[in-house]
């Protein structure tokens, strides 16, 4: 299996930048990526990104990652509170698997402290801003090294 990272972003991540930045911050998705992705090179990591707004193409791009990938850094946006699909399909990929998030959910509306995810991955990264992608990268590398 290749030394590789699916970063993977669901809805209205795209709009970063612009999207209530006083809770997500300035920097846009392209920027999160390219911090992520140069970190990641440096510890022998290739990346790819992925970002959809449509649930399909999200499950759809785990599917297609067993074998291929490393590990799934996911930011699932509000799908984290509602897709049992998504969960589903990240309990099928064998890699190292890290949810992120920008804010903290559980400091946010109600809605927000629910994540279906969190019971299929190892661990769930939240609050830091653009750190929470740095600490999910530490995350991955210890995962891996416990292998
Ligand atoms: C988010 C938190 C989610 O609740 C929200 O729906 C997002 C972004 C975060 O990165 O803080 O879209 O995943």
């Amino acid at each position: 299996m290749s030394e590789a990272i699916l970063l993977l972003s669901g809805p209205n991540l795209d709009q970063l930048g612009s999207r209530s930045p006083e809770i997500y911050g300035t920097m846009t998705l392209a920027a999160h990526v390219q911090r992520f992705r140069e970190r990641a090179e440096k510890v022998g990591y290739s990346v790819e990104d992925r970002q959809s707004n449509f649930e399909g193409d999200l499950i759809e791009a785990v599917r297609d990652a067993r074998g291929t990938y490393a590990a799934i850094v996911v930011n699932a946006g509000a799908l984290t509170h509602t897709s049992w699909a998504l969960a589903d399909a990240l309990a099928n990929f064998e890699g190292v698997k890290i949810e992120v998030h920008l804010s903290n959910p559980a400091a946010r509306e109600p809605f927000r402290h629910v994540s279906t995810l969190a019971g299929v991955v190892d661990g769930t990264i939240a609050g830091f801003g653009a750190e929470s992608y740095d600490v999910a990268l530490e995350a991955v590398l210890a995962v891996r090294g416990r292998a």
